[in-house]
């Protein structure tokens, strides 16, 4: 194992000995693939952690704090079959125009891309086919970038002509994501997506994990699709019983999010679907276990 990833999995091995074991049993420390791609991820991130007068351990600490979180959602939402949060205008409000809050979530969320596998999938996914869908294109938009692990994917394996935009609602959101993103040629805009409204249009849009934050994920989409160029294509990434702090529109299973898309006006080109924990379908149906959903569509 390489230097980072050992000192993050020793870390929550000495704070969280049970959160350990399952990542332990969940995680291929062999697979080269993902060894490498969170080690350069997360020097970036500890780059830029430290340059704010933090460490690493910062990170880790709002990694286990969103895990801690997160049980207590599942909890509510098991009980209640919804979303603690309906509105946009409470979330806004309660979490992204306030940072202390939506820190540590979008914090946690750096290493959860590589210790939950399905967040994995959903990158490696992405990771395989970005290089081919680029090939002939030159606008990229990214909305709601968060910690900009997509973005950075797009560019390294992009030719040089494409211009990149990255689109995102949270000041703590822009601040990482420019953080990691530091000596790279990228245009920020910090705004809601809804109040976006580009001169031009776009020939690739990435839209990872967005639009269950929304009221009306299917006005969202439909936004997506005029801002594409009619040959252009999009990568949307949503989850289903998912319940965090930030999620206001729930999808129950991955067909209505699939009807969603087509409703929308998009043709799915290619997908990736994967539940949370390693179960039967049968089982993840009856204990609404977190599913990740992924598509490339086109219009
Ligand atoms: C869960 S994070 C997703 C990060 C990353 N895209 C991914 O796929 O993992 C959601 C991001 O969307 C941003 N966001 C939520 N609603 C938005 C809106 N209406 N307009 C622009 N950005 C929004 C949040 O600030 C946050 O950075």
């Amino acid at each position: 194992m390489t230097s980072l990833l050992q000192y993050i999995f020793s870390y929550i091995e000495k704070n969280n000995p049970a959160h350990a074991a399952r990542l332990n049993v969940l995680i291929d420390l062999n697979d080269k693939f993902f060894v490498s791609k969170a080690e350069s991820f997360f020097t970036r991130y500890k780059s830029f952690i430290e340059k704010k007068g933090l460490t690493i351990d910062y990170g880790i600490d709002c990694y286990l704090k969103l895990c801690a979180q997160m049980v207590f959602e599942r909890l509510e939402f098991m009980r209640s079959g919804k979303y603690a949060s309906s509105s946009f205008a409470d979330v806004e409000k309660q979490i992204y125009l306030n940072p202390e809050m939506f820190e540590y979530h979008m914090h946690g969320l750096v290493f959860a891309q590589f210790l939950w596998p399905e967040q994995f999938t959903r990158f490696n996914f992405f990771s395989n086919h970005i290089g081919k869908e680029l090939k002939s294109r030159s606008k990229y938009l990214e909305i709601g970038g968060g910690h900009a692990l997509y973005i950075l994917e797009a560019m390294n394996q992009a030719p040089e002509n494409v211009s990149f935009q990255l689109v995102d609602i949270s000041p703590s959101s822009m601040e990482l994501a420019k953080g990691i993103m530091e000596g790279l040629k990228i245009d920020f805009q910090l705004k809601n997506i809804f109040d976006f409204a580009p001169e031009e249009k776009f020939d690739f849009i990435t839209m990872g994990e967005v639009i269950e934050h929304v009221e009306d994920p299917l006005a969202l989409l439909i936004k997506v699709r005029e801002l594409l160029t009619p040959g252009g294509t999009a990568f949307i990434t949503t989850p289903a019983n998912a319940p965090t702090i930030d999620h206001i529109y729930l999808f129950n299973n991955a067909d209505e999010i699939r009807e969603l898309f087509i409703k929308a006006g998009f043709k799915i080109v290619n997908e990736a679907v994967q539940f949370a924990e390693n179960v039967t379908e049968e089982k993840a149906r009856k204990y609404k276990i977190a599913l990740m959903y992924a598509a490339f569509v086109k219009p």
